[in-house]
């Protein structure tokens, strides 16, 4: 078969370091395969499947049954993210070690829902992972002064009279955790960066040759905490929508590569679970297959990346960031490559009945949005075609 690439746009597969698929445990919200067709569908060849599930990831048994999972399902490479703490958010260090040396060969861990909140926990988790040469991903929220929040601490959230949750809460990890990995000599990752001074953070690590990368979720670009007016529990996600500067700063940063990459935190809920009282209902919202078309809204059109950067951030520094060792590399002709072809040109309404994921908790209902996947390719198999799931790998 031959597929018409005239003003399309070709990359590399995109690679999401963040996505929760619910399996085991919530298979009511999201299934491994209903997550890989969402995947796929997004462009992607890749995606991390986060250990929040139940039972939680922070065992070998786990993370490979998550992973030959995917490998049936045969959409898009699922990785499994490997609990850091037993439990998640625990006192005691989950076997990395095993994890990493399983079928899957886990190589990000992550106690991501909870901060790895214990300083000495956290110094010694990353002295492991390093000695593994394994990544952790701090999800950066200091509970003590989280305790009951919904919402981002400002103005908005004091008018509608929503429990805040004040910057300094990530702000402190960010900065804690630099510092531990510093001392460590270790890489840490920073998951959902939302605030400004994260990116001041951020800054001055890196300015200080501290291994510290991080992500930011296309929600965290384009929104911010005036979509709360409304009360829709849609909009209700941790970290919380910040403030509009919060969001300006975060595109200045992905654009001038203080960010590394964006990560969906794409989060099935069940209508149950979104539809009541906003301080009741989970944070979270789907994301894997409106993420392109989010940052070619928020960076491609306002000239902030071109096509070239879409690639960098989406593709070859998550790659990288996790030690995928397949993507980036110059590949031979012929050899079947990980790819997603683009129209940059189409929009389209998103309706969230007819997306892949089972939950249908999407903030762009009813939204056009630009530029559309046609096709991904994962080693050489079409993935997806014009807006339907096709080939599987494998089959
Ligand atoms: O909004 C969120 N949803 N943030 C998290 O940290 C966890 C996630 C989930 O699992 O639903
Ligand atoms: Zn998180
Ligand atoms: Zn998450």
């Amino acid at each position: 078969e031959v597929i018409d690439g005239t003003g399309r746009i070709l990359l590399p597969g995109f690679v999401d370091l963040h996505t929760h698929l619910r399996e085991p445990g919530r298979e009511d919200t999201e299934t491994i395969e209903s997550g890989s067709a969402a995947a796929a569908l997004g462009g992607y060849t890749a995606v991390f499947a986060m250990a929040n599930t139940s039972p939680v990831a922070d065992s070998v048994v786990v993370t490979d049954h998550v992973w030959r999972r995917g490998r049936e399902v045969g959409l898009v490479d699922v990785y499994p993210v490997g609990a850091v703490t037993v439990g998640l958010a625990g006192k005691q260090l989950a076997e990395m070690g095993t994890m990493a040396a399983g079928e899957a060969r886990v190589r990000m861990f992550s106690d991501d829902g909870h901060c790895v909140h214990d300083p000495l926990i956290m110094r010694r988790a990353l002295e492991y992972a390093n000695s593994l040469g394994v990544l952790i991903a701090q999800h950066a929220e200091e509970p003590r002064l989280t305790q009951g929040a919904v919402a981002h601490e400002g103005p908005t959230a004091s008018r509608l009279g929503l429990a805040g949750w004040p910057r300094a809460a990530e702000e402190s990890i960010v900065a804690r955790d630099a510092l531990l990995a510093r001392d460590a000599g270790a890489r840490v990752h920073i998951c959902h960066a939302s605030t400004a001074g994260t990116v001041e953070l951020l800054k001055w690590a890196k300015g200080q040759g501290i291994s510290i990368t991080a992500e930011v979720t296309p929600h965290h670009l384009l929104l911010d905490d005036s979509r709360l007016e409304t009360y829709d529990a849609v909009n209700k996600v941790n970290p919380p929508l910040r403030e509009a500067s919060d969001a300006a700063a975060l595109r200045q940063a992905l654009a001038e590569g203080i960010v590394d990459c964006v990560a969906t935190d794409h989060a099935p809920h069940a209508e149950q679970d979104k539809c009541c009282e906003f301080a009741a209902a989970r944070p979270g919202m789907l994301g894997l297959e409106t993420a392109l078309s989010i940052i070619v809204q928020t960076m491609v059109r306002p000239g902030l990346l071109d096509w070239r950067g879409v690639a960098r951030v989406m593709s070859e520094n998550p790659a990288r960031i996790a030690g995928l060792d397949d993507q980036g590399r110059p590949l031979e002709v012929g050899e079947p490559a990980n790819l997603v072809l683009i129209d940059p040109e189409a929009t389209w309404t998103v309706r969230a009945t007819e997306l892949a994921s089972i939950s249908e908790n999407t903030p762009y209902e009813a939204m056009t949005l630009p530029a559309r996947v046609t096709a991904t390719f994962l080693r050489g198999t079409v993935t997806a075609r014009d807006g339907r799931t096709a080939g599987r790998v494998g089959r």
